[in-house]
């Protein structure tokens, strides 16, 4: 039974699968545009509502875990991530988001500015002036050292440099299996794009059972996976190896490319907007405090930066839902089993909330204007029970990162900014983002 809520009719049978597939944010957009705050249409056999409004989006994310799932491209992911926290649902979910959050109290993630603060120092030494770099990749190899180090600590003697390319190589055939020729064949046919993920869940497998291993041999220190080693709940009970290797994984994975998207928007964005820049190096030049946890209380313009560019160029452009019971949305039925998207593309792009909407003003965050915004009118980091355990460490990151940078160097995009991007869970360039650098001093 088709729902009441107005959206396009589409093709019989797949829906509006194409249009979709073809550019998803554009079709997001259209709809909002066309339908306001509910939409409704279907993708293959899902029905799929998206929501527009901030107030109707704290209540599809603020329901119970067990009354939404996450909706069915998370599957997909399974193979990679099992079942660590972005996958697991219900009792599982529970236990472990109570096991692990306990390793990311502010005070653990401030632990990590200074592997944070060398990192960005790393990077900078490599930098010559009026040489040509790609930033995004460069900040993925800055963010990944971060994920790394952090996550296993520094002292394991073990080459973890693995990791990156095995999960890259996993990843590469989530995006087949989700968005490209593999939607169409049948799971159980192993494809080249499909045999080859396995080899790299094999080879990361064997290397994160290892760092395990050998972290439990050296004593545990103040890495994130020494925390999660000793995390134990009420009856003394803890993760397991398979639990320990899932939440690894994950966190490396959802930790390093978001952060890494976050900074190259932010460095595009405020180099081609010149008023930002002027005042963002203000108070970058006026601070000569050390690069630790202290600076996210010191630089709210660098801060500023950063969230005005996860408002444009959100790194999680959708989150999606399952419905698991029947529910009422806006005065409408939403029958259990329907798919409920919410776009932080679509929402962090509408005129109620910011005025200008596509223009980049991280003014905006410091003058008062986002003051009385509905909650979730801005959502980077996903919101309710399933909000992003990361968020205090990514904004930490970027902070330190941002501000390490433009201490030392400007930056001359020489390609289209935002550079073209495809949303698959993250939206991610899909071409170079060539900039020339400019020592400063
Ligand atoms: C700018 C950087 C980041 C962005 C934009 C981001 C965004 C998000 C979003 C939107 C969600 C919620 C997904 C949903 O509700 O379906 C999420 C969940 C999650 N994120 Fe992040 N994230 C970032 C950085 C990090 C970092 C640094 C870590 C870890 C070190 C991390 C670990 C996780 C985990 C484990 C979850 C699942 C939480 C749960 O379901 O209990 N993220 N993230």
């Amino acid at each position: 039974m088709p729902l009441d809520i107005p959206g396009p009719r589409g093709l019989p049978l797949v829906g509006s699968l194409a249009a979709f597939a073809r550019d998803p944010l554009a079709f997001c957009m259209s709809l909002r545009e066309e339908y306001g705050d509910l939409a409704y249409f279907r993708v293959g056999g899902h029905d799929v509502v998206l929501v527009n409004d901030a107030d109707l989006v704290g209540h599809v994310l603020k329901q119970k875990p067990e009354a939404m799932h996450k909706d069915a491209i998370y599957e997909l992911m399974r193979p990679l991530l099992g079942n660590g926290l972005v996958t697991a649902e219900d009792e599982t979910w529970r236990r472990h988001r109570a096991l692990a959050a306990p390793s990311f109290a502010k005070r653990h993630v401030d632990s990590y500015a200074a592997t944070m603060a060398e990192c960005g120092t790393a990077y900078l030494a490599e930098l010559e002036d009026g040489e040509t770099r790609d930033l995004h990749d460069d900040m993925m190899d800055m963010t990944q050292e971060i994920a790394l180090r952090t996550l296993f600590g520094g002292d394991l003697g073990l080459d973890v440099s693995g990791v990156g390319p095995a999960i890259a190589t996993a990843m590469e055939a989530f995006t087949y299996n989700a968005h490209g020729p593999g939607r169409l064949i049948p799971d159980f046919i192993p494809t080249r794009t499909r045999r080859r993920a396995a080899e790299g869940i094999a080879a990361l497998d064997a290397l994160i059972y290892k760092a395990i291993e050998g972290r439990r041999a050296l004593g545990l220190g103040d890495d994130l996976l020494s925390r999660l080693i000793a995390a134990t709940d009420d009856e003394g009970r803890g993760f397991d190896d398979v639990q320990l290797r899932d939440e690894a994984v994950t966190l490396f994975l959802a930790g390093h490319e978001t952060t890494a998207l976050a900074l190259t928007h932010a460095l595009l964005l405020l180099h081609v907007n010149p008023e930002a820049l002027t005042w963002v190096l203000e108070e970058v030049d006026a601070d000569a405090g050390p690069l630790d946890a202290t600076a996210l209380r010191r630089l709210p313009r660098v801060e500023a930066a950063v969230k005005e560019a996860m408002r444009l160029q959100p790194p999680a452009w959708v989150v999606g839902r399952e419905a698991m019971t029947d529910l009422e949305l806006g005065g409408y039925h939403v029958p259990r089993g329907t798919q409920l998207l919410v776009s932080q593309w679509v929402i962090h792009r509408d005129e109620r909330y910011f005025p200008e909407p596509l223009v980049y003003r991280p003014q905006r965050w410091v003058d008062g204007s986002t003051e009385a915004l509905p909650k979730l009118a801005y959502l980077p980091f996903g919101a309710g029970p399933r909000i992003c355990i990361g968020n205090h460490f990514a904004m930490l990151e970027a902070v330190i990162g941002m501000a390490a940078i433009l201490r030392e160097v400007t930056l001359e995009p020489l390609g289209p900014v935002p550079p073209k991007s495809v949303p698959s869970i993250t939206l991610r360039p899909v071409e170079p983002s060539p900039v020339r650098v400019r020592r400063r001093t």
